[in-house]
């Protein structure tokens, strides 16, 4: 048998606590069957969003002892082994103290940096309002060709490192900057942006990079690179927010 301690929270009276549920854990149980279990075994009134099951629509993403990661992703055994453990820089919901036994139990609490809704469930609505903020729209320097556009090999590659997100939201949770700012672009933002501005088929000019040539974006990062270490799709947000800083830096211009 083992334990999932859960973080519970109810927006009309704002109270929170913990539930620590026991379950036996089945061959390759995952967090997200976890919840499940308890679910349909013990209180169906368990709040979490999921979608896919298959690491693909970034809906379950949570923190997991004290990590952000996609609990249908997070397998329960290694965690009660201790194993895959990653090291973050202190951010918000890891400094929140709360006593569980690793060995046993897993904790399992909302995003945090977000506002909570309910149980596991957290706001997207920034987020969001942040991802659109950076125009997430391709913008074509020219007409539509006859055939397809072509793109070069290395250029895509490139580009795929920033193409594979899925909006989970894990590395804006992990981030000490968006915990403490809640006007920072954030990390899934800015890298979407990056990925735009290197993106050989739109104009080559700096239109992209100014979007967020301020203290809210390219300029509040402090680079402690938890975005990197707990994406599960290895999104580098720190990377293309790097090199922005430096072709900014060798256009001569400074932070709005
Ligand atoms: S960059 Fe990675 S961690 Fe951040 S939203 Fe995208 S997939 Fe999730
Ligand atoms: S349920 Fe879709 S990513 Fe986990």
């Amino acid at each position: 048998m083992m334990k999932l301690k859960v973080f519970r929270f109810d927006q009309e009276t704002g109270e929170s606590h913990y539930d620590t549920f026991e379950i036996e854990p089945s061959a390759g149980m995952t967090v997200l069957s976890a919840l499940f279990k308890i679910q349909e075994e013990f209180d169906d009134s368990l709040a979490f969003r999921y979608s896919c099951r298959g690491a693909v629509c970034g809906s379950c993403a949570m923190l997991i002892n004290k990590i952000p990661a996609l609990a249908c992703r997070t397998r329960i055994e290694p965690l009660l082994k201790g194993e895959g453990k990653i090291k973050l820089k202190p951010f918000k919901g890891m400094e929140e103290t709360v006593s569980w036994n690793p060995e046993n139990e897993v904790l399992v609490e909302p995003l945090p940096s977000l506002p909570k809704v309910k149980d596991l469930i957290v706001d997207m609505d920034k987020f969001f309002e942040f991802y659109r903020a950076v125009e997430t729209t391709f913008k074509p320097v020219s007409e539509p060709p006859e055939k397809e556009r072509l793109m070069q090999p290395d250029d895509v590659k490139e580009l795929e490192k920033y193409t594979n997100c899925i909006l989970c939201a894990a590395c804006v949770g992990s981030c000490p900057v968006s915990g403490k700012d809640r006007d920072f672009l954030g990390p899934a933002a800015l890298a979407k942006l990056y990925r735009f501005h290197i993106d050989p088929l739109e104009a080559d000019d700096e239109s992209r990079l100014m979007l967020a040539n301020s203290k809210f974006g390219w300029w509040g990062c402090e680079f402690h690179a938890n975005c990197r270490a707990v994406c599960p799709k290895g999104v580098p947000p720190i990377e293309g927010i790097g090199k922005a800083r430096k072709e900014i830096k060798e256009l001569g211009k400074k932070p709005d």
